[in-house]
């Protein structure tokens, strides 16, 4: 069974289940991942992917709500939805 990872900037990768919402599984593995609600109102966990975007789920209401670019999730919405290696990008905290 193929294992999915997630990448936040240049750390090293965590594990990432499908149907997991990437915030979760930063935030499982330790990551210093930014968030505020968890629910899709803050807009903090907003991040650029630059791997892996295929293998997200679509686009929330909240995601299109905040307006994210092409290569822009909220991380607390997108949740894997086919095994792949997912990279993101925040900026330090
Ligand atoms: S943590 Fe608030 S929108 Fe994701």
């Amino acid at each position: 069974m193929p294992v999915s990872t997630i990448t936040l900037n240049d750390l090293p990768p965590a594990p990432l289940q499908r149907g997991q919402d990437l915030l979760g599984a930063m935030l499982d593995a330790g990551l210093p991942a930014m968030y505020l609600c968890m629910a899709g109102s803050c807009g903090r966990c907003r991040c650029r992917v630059s791997a892996g975007l295929e293998a997200l789920a679509p686009r929330t209401a909240a995601e299109e709500f905040h307006g994210c670019d092409d290569d822009q999730r909220l991380a607390c919405q997108a949740r894997l939805d086919d095994d792949g290696d997912v990279h993101v990008h925040q900026p330090p905290r």
